[in-house]
């Protein structure tokens, strides 16, 4: 007995070591932790619960067989963060470079499997050279498993990745089928094929960085969710993130008690939107105004930045806020933006989280580059999106919401349960000017006579009294009173239920 404890500790201090002092110095010399301070970090303090610390990798090949490390490169288990259960699997770069063997694989799928079993989100630390290369297809049967549970679970409970340093190959299939994908700057990149590969196939030189990096994949690709600065900085933000969510799709996100007074008036919301229509203004602002302390986590924040994504609370609540922003691209919706919010909105829907919509929106933006780009498939995912979403839907029009993008936009058409406008919407099928120069076509020498039929059109058409006349809008409220009929309204919708029709799945335009 006693022999068997010592082993067994023995054991653990072997597993604990990773690939070795070497190898750990190597990793924090790069400014990154190792899979297990990653864990200690975003986990409550003594919570993680390790298992399969003990598999050992099976491969013979290549000598393999002389060379194993219990735990074969991937720290997985389940733990809490804040008190709340979720499942971890955390990659260890220092053991054969974090490569998926087939082992390692069956401990990520094993706490997939349990997390499903107890409803439960995973996460996933990922640091990895990819496919272990001595165990060949076993590896990719590896993934391809992995792959499997990713799809499986995908909308019945929530799957982060937050990638630590390299993820590449077919590899990144399985982060891009979660739910959010997070990355640290400067020590990791994504990619489906590498540096080298790219400058056989196409003779162009990039890095690693360029290619794959924090940076690429947050402004250019919209790959990823958000960067941060270090491994520490993303771990405490994952922690603040998951508070937002629920632990599955059967039940609501956790309620955070908070000071902020449901009924607060924001006087500075009345001037917010400025007289000049064409003059824009930061929906960002407006928006932390009405949120409980002005806390929104945004997703994708230098990405589609025309569109504003993310998470807040009211009254303690999530709650998933989608927005225009007019400071860029006038607030128009384009083909990024669509895909975006549509995607954002869908994640909501999944997991019972209220939606709100501010709309500024001047119409989808024109031009060749976005008609031949299929901004007709794009932009029809929001509409999509929001159109067979059934959780609380509100929606408030600062000002412009016009032609096929107030339809988009949360529109009553598309079952917005409480639809707003502010004095200064102007709802239309298109701004004065353009329906002017339109209606009065063979008529548009007379500058003064122009400018006459722009401010009659504005008067008859762009104001939020003609769709309030026909019901579109629910009412027309004052601005500095937007948290407060924002609160009663998700009061009034918590026990909102509509069921979608039977059917096996629909077939959004992907
Ligand atoms: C086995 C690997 C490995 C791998 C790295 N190592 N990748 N072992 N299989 N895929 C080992 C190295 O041999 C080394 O072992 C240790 O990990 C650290 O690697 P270094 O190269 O020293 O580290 P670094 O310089 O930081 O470079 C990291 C790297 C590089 C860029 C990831 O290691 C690399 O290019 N690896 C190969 C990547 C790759 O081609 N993977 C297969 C992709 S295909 P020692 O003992 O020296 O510490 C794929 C298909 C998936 O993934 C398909 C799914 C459908």
């Amino acid at each position: 007995m006693q022999e068997i404890i010592e082993e067994l500790e023995k054991k653990r201090q072997r597993a604990r070591l990773g690939g070795g002092r070497k190898r750990i110095d190597k990793q924090h010399a790069k400014g990154k932790l190792t899979a297990r301070e990653r864990i200690e970090v975003l986990l409550d303090q003594d919570s993680f619960e390790e298992w399969d610390m003990f598999v050992e990798h099976r491969c013979t090949d290549f000598d393999m067989g002389k060379e194993t490390i219990p735990g074969d490169g991937v720290v997985t288990g389940y733990g809490a963060i804040n008190g709340r259960l979720v499942f971890i699997f955390s990659q260890d770069f220092t053991v054969f470079g974090g490569s998926l063997s087939a082992s390692h694989a069956e401990k990520i799928c094993k706490i997939m499997d349990q997390a499903m079993k107890v409803g439960a989100p995973v996460i996933g630390l990922n640091d990895s050279g990819g496919a272990r290369i001595q165990e060949g297809v076993d590896s990719l049967a590896g993934y391809a498993e992995v792959f499997q549970r990713n799809v499986m679970a995908s909308g019945v409970i929530p799957q982060i990745s937050l990638i630590m340093g390299p993820c590449a190959g077919g590899a990144v299939y399985s982060p891009a089928i979660t739910d959010f994908i997070f990355m640290v700057e400067n020590t990791s990149y994504m990619f489906v094929t590498g540096p080298d590969v790219v400058k056989t196939v196409t003779h162009e030189n990039v890095t690693h960085e360029d290619l794959g990096g924090a940076l690429t994949h947050t402004t250019r690709s919209g790959v990823a969710d958000k960067a941060f600065a270090n491994d520490v900085e993303a771990l405490l933000s994952l922690r603040q993130f998951v508070d937002f969510l629920p632990a599955n799709n059967t039940e609501n996100p956790p309620i955070r008690p908070t000071n902020d007074p449901w009924d607060r008036a924001d006087n500075s919301l009345d001037s917010i939107v400025p007289d000049n229509t064409n003059k824009p203004y930061d929906m960002r602002e407006l928006l932390k105004k009405v949120v409980d302390e002005g806390e929104f986590f945004e997703l994708q924040p230098d990405y589609a930045g025309n569109i504003l994504t993310g998470f807040s609370r009211i009254e303690g609540r999530t709650v998933g806020f989608v927005a225009n922003q007019p400071m860029v691209l006038a607030g128009c919706l384009d083909i990024n933006s669509a895909i975006k919010a549509a995607r954002f909105v869908r994640f909501c829907d999944c997991f019972n989280i209220p939606v709100i919509t501010f709309v500024d929106v001047p119409g989808f933006l024109p031009g060749t580059s976005q008609e031949h780009g299929g901004i007709i498939t794009h932009g029809a995912k929001l509409l999509y999106a929001y159109a067979e979403c059934t959780v609380p839907k509100i929606t408030v029009i600062t000002r412009k919401a016009y032609g096929g993008a107030y339809d988009v936009m949360s529109s009553k058409h598309l079952r917005g349960d409480v639809n707003f406008a502010w004095p200064s919407a102007e709802i239309a099928v298109m701004g004065p000017k353009g329906a002017v120069e339109i209606i009065f076509r063979g008529d548009l020498d007379d500058q003064e006579k122009i400018s006459e039929r722009i401010t009659n059109y504005r008067e008859r058409f762009a104001n939020p009294f003609v769709v309030g006349h026909r019901g579109f809008i629910d009412d027309v409220i004052m601005p500095h009173t937007t948290r407060m009929r924002l609160a009663k309204s998700l009061r009034m919708l918590q026990g909102k239920n509509i069921i979608n029709p039977w059917r096996k799945h629909g077939n959004i335009p992907l």
